[in-house]
């Protein structure tokens, strides 16, 4: 797209993305991590400089992907430290963005030593509930410590026999408290590193729309349009 041609209603905004997958760490050299590649949350960001915003976008482990011109990039490694990194650049931001895969838990202990394989078979590996961000940053605006307009939210998410795409994004809107939630149908290798989408853009106030299959900047101009929509009326 023409770059000239993309609406700079995002101006004067700060925005602060995340992206990629967190990696927890088992001992020195071994982590539990996930799929992710980053590139939604990249073209999130990349999407909205265009647009005009002031954006940060915090980043745990991603495909060699470029920063986008103009975006103040923050590494992060564990969800921990993705959880410290958003609480403080979400605070005064307009509108904050989890599109990073937040790993959900993670190994209990950190092995100071690299663990040998040994002569037996290993001891079970014991996991800790990490930090729900999106979680914690509604909580903190709740509270009253933490001033963002929108809290958004992504989510992945298979239909099963029980529960459609759309209904587990609705019940999972409602757990978090964000403002909107985008919910992705994946399953036969949709979305995860692949360049397309497809799904719903949820809001807290009832609002559902369907978001058709297109490449991820596309998902993105989506978001940032509802975005700079609701910003505006508020
Ligand atoms: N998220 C987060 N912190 C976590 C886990 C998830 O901030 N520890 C965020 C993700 O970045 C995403 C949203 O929460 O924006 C939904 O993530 P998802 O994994 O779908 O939700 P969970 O609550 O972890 O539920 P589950 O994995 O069991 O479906
Ligand atoms: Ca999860």
């Amino acid at each position: 797209a023409d770059r000239d041609a993309l609406p700079r209603d995002l101006e004067g905004r700060r925005v602060v993305v995340s992206a990629g997958g967190t990696r927890e760490p088992l001992d020195p050299v071994r982590y539990l991590g996930n799929r992710s590649s980053g590139r939604q949350g990249y073209a999130l960001a990349r999407v909205a400089a265009h647009r005009g915003a002031e954006v940060t976008l915090v980043a745990a482990h991603t495909a060699d992907l470029v920063t986008p011109a103009g975006v103040r990039l923050v590494r992060v490694g564990t969800a921990e430290e993705m959880r410290s990194a958003m609480l403080a650049e979400a605070d005064g931001a307009d509108a904050v963005v989890m599109a990073a895969a937040v790993a959900d838990f993670r190994p209990t202990a950190l092995v100071e030593h690299k663990i040998k394989k040994g002569e037996r078979d290993p001891e079970p590996l014991e996991l800790t509930r990490n930090p729900d961000i999106l979680a914690e940053l509604v909580e903190a605006r709740e509270a009253g410590k933490l001033d963002a307009s929108l809290i958004v939210g992504f989510a992945a998410e298979t239909g099963d026999p029980r529960t459609t795409v759309l209904d587990h994004g609705r019940a999972k809107l409602a757990r978090k408290g964000c403002d909107l939630l985008v919910v992705n149908a994946v399953g036969d290798g949709r979305a995860f590193e692949v360049d397309d989408n497809a799904g719903w853009l949820l809001a807290a106030d009832g609002t559902e729309n369907p978001i058709p299959y297109g490449a991820k900047s596309r998902l993105a101009s989506t978001l940032w349009d509802a975005v700079g929509r609701r910003l505006g009326r508020q």
